[in-house]
C-alpha cells in the first residue's frame, strides 16, 4: 500500500557532541605551547581519568580503534603465522592489525545475539591459536564466561574490542576490563568521539609496558641515554589534541549512554509487540550501550532485511540493512588474500594453517546479516522520534508480512 506522503518527514536530529567544555580543555591544550604528547599533559591525563573510570590500572592511548587493537595484539606478541580467533560480524579495524602483526584471523561463527558463540570459538582453537578478540556487537556484552573459560582451557590471551561497547555490562562488569585486554575507538560516530583515537586497557603491568612502548616507534622511555628500541614498534602516538577532547569527552559519557538505554527501552517495548520481528537479544543481568539499535526480521516471514529497510527508507526513516552487509572475511582483501606486494603473506609463511575465506564459513553469521535491521538512533533523539520509528517498523511489518 503506497501511501500519498511518507509517514517521517522531518529529518532525525543528529549528535551533539562538543560544546564549552571541549573547547576549554583545547584552549588550555593550545596556551600549553605544545601539542606533543610528551612535552604536553593533555594525554597523558586521558589516559589517567581513562585507566580510573573503567577501574583498569593502565590505559594507553592511540590514533584510532585500529591501532588500540593492533597495540592489543602487538602486547600479546603473537609468532608469525599464529591464529587469532575473532568474529566475523565487525569492522575490518578489528582484523588488519592481525594480519599486520603477521598473524593468522580465524573467524567463528556468531550466536543469536551477533556475538561470537564459545562453541564455535572452541571448535576453531588449534594448538597455534594465541588470542580470541571478542567483539561486543554494537554495545552488546558477548558471552564473556564461556569464553573465558575456553581461552583458560588453551591458554589463550582475550581482547575484547569495545570500539562500540563503552560502559557495556557484562553481569555488572564492564566490557573492556574483563578479558586480558580492552580497546576502544574514538572514532567520530563512537559514544565519545575525538575524530579518531583509540584507547587500550589492563591492568597487566608488563602487557602496559610493551603497549605504551609499541605505540611510540617502540622506544624505551624510561632508559636514559642513546634512544633504546628493545622490538619493533610503529608511531601511534595520540596529539595533544585529541587528548584534550577526549577529557571533555569522558565526561559525557555516561549521559551518552544513558539517554541511548533509555530511547532503546522504549523501542525494545514497542518492537517486542510487533510479530515477525525480534531485536537484538541482551543477556539478562547484561546491559547493552546501544551504539547502534539493531533487530532481526523473522527467518518465518520469508522477508529479507532489504526489503524491510527499503520500506522504513520510503516512509523517511534512513534504516540501514546489514550492517557490514556480508562477513568480513567476504571483502575482497581477505577473501582474496590481497596483503603485501604480489604475497599473500602471511598466508604463505611456511606451516601456517590453510584458511579459506569463502561462503558458507560462518552460516549464521550470513543468516543474521541477511535479516538485520539497523534503525536511525542517537542520544539526541526525542520520544517522538522513537514513536515515529517503532510507527515505521509496525507499518513495514504490516505491508511485507
Ligand atoms: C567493532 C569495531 N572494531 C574496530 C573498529 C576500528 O576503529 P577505528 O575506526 O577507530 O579505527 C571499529 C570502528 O568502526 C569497530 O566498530
Amino acid at each position: 500500500m503506497l501511501r500519498e506522503h511518507p509517514l517521517r518527514t522531518k529529518p532525525f536530529p543528529s549528535r551533539k557532541l562538543y560544546g564549552g567544555e571541549e573547547l576549554w580543555e583545547l584552549a588550555e591544550a593550545l596556551r600549553g605551547q605544545t601539542l606533543f604528547r610528551y612535552t604536553g599533559f593533555k594525554v597523558r591525563a586521558f589516559e589517567e581519568a581513562f585507566a580510573r573510570y573503567f577501574g583498569a590500572k593502565y590505559a594507553c592511548a592511540s590514533t584510532s580503534g585500529t591501532a588500540a587493537i593492533h597495540t592489543a595484539i602487538a602486547m600479546v606478541n603473537p609468532d608469525p603465522g599464529d591464529e587469532i580467533i575473532t568474529s566475523p560480524i565487525t569492522d575490518m579495524g578489528t582484523v588488519a592489525p592481525i594480519l599486520y602483526q603477521n598473524a593468522i584471523p580465524v573467524f567463528a561463527d556468531v550466536g543469536d545475539d551477533y556475538n561470537l558463540d564459545p562453541e564455535s570459538v572452541e571448535a576453531n582453537v588449534t594448538e597455534r591459536t594465541r588470542a580470541i578478540i571478542v567483539v561486543h556487537l554494537f554495545g552488546n556484552p558477548a558471552r564473556m564466561d564461556e569464553l573465558l573459560e575456553v581461552a583458560e582451557k588453551h591458554k589463550l590471551m582475550v581482547i575484547e574490542d569495545c570500539a562500540q561497547a563503552y560502559l557495556a555490562e557484562y553481569k555488572g562488569k564492564l566490557c573492556g576490563t574483563i578479558g586480558h585486554v580492552g580497546c576502544f575507538s574514538l572514532q567520530g560516530s563512537k559514544h565519545i568521539a575525538t575524530g579518531d583515537g583509540g584507547m587500550t586497557i589492563t591492568d597487566d603491568p608488563e602487557l602496559a609496558k610493551r603497549g605504551a612502548m609499541f605505540t611510540d616507534k617502540g622506544w624505551d622511555r624510561s632508559k636514559e641515554g642513546p634512544r633504546v628500541y628493545p622490538f619493533l614498534g610503529l608511531n601511534y602516538r595520540m596529539t595533544e589534541l585529541q587528548g584534550a577532547v577526549g577529557l571533555a569527552q569522558l565526561g559525557k559519557l555516561k549521559g551518552v549512554v544513558e539517554r541511548r538505554r533509555e530511547l532503546a527501552g522504549m523501542l525494545n517495548e514497542r518492537l517486542g509487540e510487533i510479530e515477525g520481528i525480534t531485536p537484538q537479544p541482551v543477556a539478562e543481568g547484561n546491559r547493552c550501550s546501544y551504539w547502534q539499535y539493531g533487530f532481526t526480521v523473522d527467518r518465518e516471514t520469508g522477508v529479507f532485511a532489504e526489503q524491510f529497510a527499503e520500506v522504513l527508507r520510503r516512509e523517511g526513516m534512513p534504516a540501514d540493512a546489514g550492517y557490514i552487509g556480508k562477513p568480513i572475511f567476504l571483502s575482497q582483501a581477505l577473501r582474496d588474500k590481497r596483503t603485501f606486494g604480489r604475497s599473500s603473506h602471511p598466508f604463505d609463511y611456511p606451516g601456517v594453517r590453510q584458511v579459506r575465506y569463502e561462503d558458507g564459513l560462518c552460516p549464521k553469521c550470513e543468516d543474521i546479516l541477511n535479516r538485520m535491521v539497523l534503525l536511525p538512533f542517537n542520544e539526541a533523539f526525542s520520544e517522538e522520534d522513537i514513536e515515529d520509528l517503532a510507527m515505521g517498523v509496525r507499518l513495514a511489518a504490516e505491508e511485507l508480512f
